[in-house]
């Protein structure tokens, strides 16, 4: 499929939105296939708001506080996606369940980043988990949303190693450093109509499969 105008995102975010940040800096090249067309926030003070702002993207701030129950907070966030002309939502560090009706509602459309190599580590602190579980190898994984929490078909993954002096928080920071670099090049796939699903799979079209397996730790480097 060949577009010719840039693809319609929202983010929705929730807290730091350093994802987000990855996915304005990207959308800022004007041959990017994508653009930001609408930032949803749902919590009144998050530094993403500012990120939007600063970016002159516009930003609407959607407290689910001030809604009765989630299908009323999903029916507004619905509302404002389809008034901005919305064709892809990605959720970048947004904290909030979303509904089976909303994620049916967008289905093939909605997609989402997880601080782990999914389908391990579903759900919160993935990175402790993952130190606790004595992985060798972490990473992230973009996925279309599905009801399930954390599942729907994979698009794609990042890995990276785990040391043994990692704590936390020198994991999550080397976790997050890979986020920023597959969103981005995870929107331009799908942008570019190269993703296609196929049942509880991806399929991306033109890409050269790689035949090399990754190594942790690089056991050939005493060889060398
Ligand atoms: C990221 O680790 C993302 O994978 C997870 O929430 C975090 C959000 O961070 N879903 P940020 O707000 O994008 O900085």
């Amino acid at each position: 499929m060949t577009r010719t105008a840039r693809l319609r995102v929202a983010v929705l975010a929730s807290g730091r939105g350093s994802n987000l940040q990855s996915l304005l800096d990207a959308c800022a090249d004007v041959e990017f296939p994508a653009e930001i067309a609408l930032v949803l926030v749902n919590v009144p003070d998050a530094p993403a708001i500012e990120r939007a702002r600063a970016a002159s993207v516009p930003v609407e701030v959607i407290d689910h506080r001030a809604f009765a129950g989630r299908e009323l907070f999903d029916a507004a966030l619905d509302k404002a996606l389809h008034a901005s002309g919305i064709e892809l939502v990605c959720l970048a560090g947004f904290m909030r369940m979303l509904t089976p009706g909303f994620a049916r509602g967008w289905e093939g459309r909605l997609v989402n980043i997880h601080p782990s190599l999914l389908p391990a580590f579903p759900g919160l602190d993935t990175h402790r988990r993952a130190l606790e579980a004595g992985v060798k190898l972490h990473g992230c994984t973009v996925h279309y949303v599905i009801a399930e929490l954390d599942s729907g078909p994979i698009i794609a993954q990042a890995a990276v190693p785990v040391f043994d002096a990692d704590d936390e928080d020198s994991l999550a920071a080397r976790v997050l450093a890979a986020e920023h670099r597959l969103y981005p090049r995870v929107l331009r796939l799908i942008a570019d109509g190269r993703v296609r699903i196929a049942g509880w799979r991806t399929l991306i079209d033109d890409v050269r499969p790689l035949d090399a397996a990754l190594f942790n730790p690089d056991v050939d480097a005493a060889n060398r």
